[in-house]
């Protein structure tokens, strides 16, 4: 039996409906991404089925809500410990399904892991307010109380630490969920729901429907007046749509949309500290996230020494499969993914980049890209334009602070923004004049479950981590006395 049979005969593949695990419609291949191989076969819901989920959850939804904050709490925290218990196994799943390298798989079932210890802890610290209206008439009670029945539509970046970010808040605020993971990395998601049923979560609490696409089931979902919130990450086109059905059912959404990073490098950075920056900005899981840097722009002093320095990191990165733990950059998701990251590299080729390493595809099997630099690039060029999602790093130089505010700022997205200098009133400034929800000033990665997420403009709406997180699975009722 090699290393894959050993691991798909543990993770469930079956829809996850009122605690019982059941046969789908039909079922959906996973493929890894790394050997274009079927993994495995997950069931996929019907319209029954995700009528069946709403029922689940609604059943549990009074029970839950009154269940002790505490009780709430031990559970999130035994799936929080479960999870770290399986680490390894957990990680090899989605290096599998994913395609990502070992160590950021590994990485991100402890950032996952982190999300549930994190609301374990915020849900015992749910605060309401008994004040003396300012006429002395009465008493202000504002009360929270959980929003109800949530719908988590997640992606397949992230395919374990975006289902426990939605999943936590959630759960610790005493909703009933039912979770929708991406038709390409089922897996994962099923693997946290049972967790979360070994540590005690009653049935019908957190329901999983697979399925192809982000329509049909949703849509039924989205459909039912039980269902008071969606929550979705994902790109800002699937986004929109999603947002405007949750909208004619006026519907609490939380939305985690697309970026288009800026990575501004002064004259006066540490480069050092601006390489490693970028490699973690740019490399963690090939380029596949939402906060991936996605330009690089460089002030002239610093452009050509940034330039060589960062193609030398790329170019020496070992490609391949990431069951092979030594290897540092894993495949795409699938063949869409490395169409499109050719045609923006194309584009910006016609435009007079040059192509400092990288560049191509290598022949199959697997959706590999190399880790490609782009120097030159023009400032009109799509690829400026567009999340690439992939290992490729376009550089432009430029000469002002706020000839480059203007540039970063002059895209529809806000998500993150990275900046680096070592003038701390610059960084600062730069930190306010850059249109973005996240600002990572001297670092390339700032992701914590302790801290807001989420972005402005179409970057999306509503944070997930930190205690803004529990706000959006809240509403305050307001009782007057
Ligand atoms: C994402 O890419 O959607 C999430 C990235 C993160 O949480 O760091």
């Amino acid at each position: 039996m090699t290393v894959v049979d050993e691991l798909l005969r543990g993770p469930k593949t079956g829809l996850h409906i009122g605690g019982e695990w059941e046969e789908g419609i039909s079922e959906l291949d996973v493929i890894d991404p790394a050997t274009e191989q079927v993994l495995a076969a997950v069931s996929t819901a019907g319209h029954d089925h995700a009528r069946s989920a709403v029922d689940a959850a609604a059943e549990a939804a009074p029970g839950w809500a009154a269940t002790a904050p505490r009780v709430r709490s031990e559970i999130l925290r035994r799936s929080y410990e479960t999870m770290l218990a399986r680490e390894e196994q957990l990680a090899e799943l989605i290096v599998l399904e994913n395609g990502k390298t070992y160590a950021d798989a590994l990485g991100e079932v402890r950032y996952a892991a982190e999300f549930f210890r994190w609301f374990s802890e915020e849900a015992v610290r749910i605060i309401g307010e008994f004040r003396t209206a300012p006429a002395g008439d009465k008493r202000i009670i504002v009360a929270p109380e959980p929003v109800g029945i949530s719908l988590m539509v997640t992606p397949w970046n992230f395919p374990s630490a975006m289902a426990t970010r939605k999943l936590g808040p959630a759960l610790a605020a005493g909703c009933t969920t039912i979770l929708k993971p991406a038709s390409d990395t089922p897996l994962s998601a099923l693997a946290v729901a049972d967790i979360l049923a070994d540590a005690g979560l009653p049935p019908g609490v957190v329901n999983v429907v697979t399925a192809r696409g982000s329509s049909g089931v949703v849509d039924t979902i989205l459909e039912d007046p039980r269902v008071r919130k969606l929550s979705f990450t994902g790109s800002t086109e699937v986004g929109q749509l999603l947002m405007a059905k949750a909208g004619s059912r006026i519907m609490r959404t939380s939305m985690e949309l697309g970026g288009n990073a800026p990575f501004v490098v002064f004259d006066d950075a540490d480069l050092d500290a601006a390489i490693e920056g970028a490699m973690l900005a740019k490399m963690r899981n090939a380029g596949e996230t939402c906060v991936a840097a996605n330009r690089f722009y460089v002030q002239a002093g610093v452009s050509e020494v940034f330039t060589s320095r960062l193609t030398e990191a790329m170019s020496v990165l070992r490609m391949g499969p990431g069951i092979d733990r030594s290897n540092q950059v894993g495949p795409m998701i699938n063949a869409q993914a490395i169409e499109k990251i050719d045609w923006l590299v194309s584009g910006a080729v016609d435009g007079d980049a040059t192509v400092r390493t990288g560049g191509r595809a290598p022949d199959g099997p697997g959706y590999f890209y190399e880790p490609t630099v782009l120097s030159e690039v023009s400032p009109d060029s799509t690829i400026l334009d567009h999340e690439i999602f992939g290992p490729v790093a376009p550089v432009v130089s430029f000469d002002t602070e706020e000839e480059v505010v203007g540039a970063a700022n002059d895209t529809v997205h806000g998500l993150i923004s990275y900046v680096y200098t070592s003038d701390i009133n610059r960084g600062f400034r730069m930190a306010e004049a850059i249109e973005s929800g996240m600002v990572a000033l001297n670092r390339g990665l700032i992701s914590d479950p302790a801290a807001p997420f989420g972005g402005v403009k179409q970057s999306g709406i509503g944070r997930e981590g930190s205690h803004h997180g529990m706000e959006e699975y809240l509403e305050l009722k307001y009782v007057a006395w």
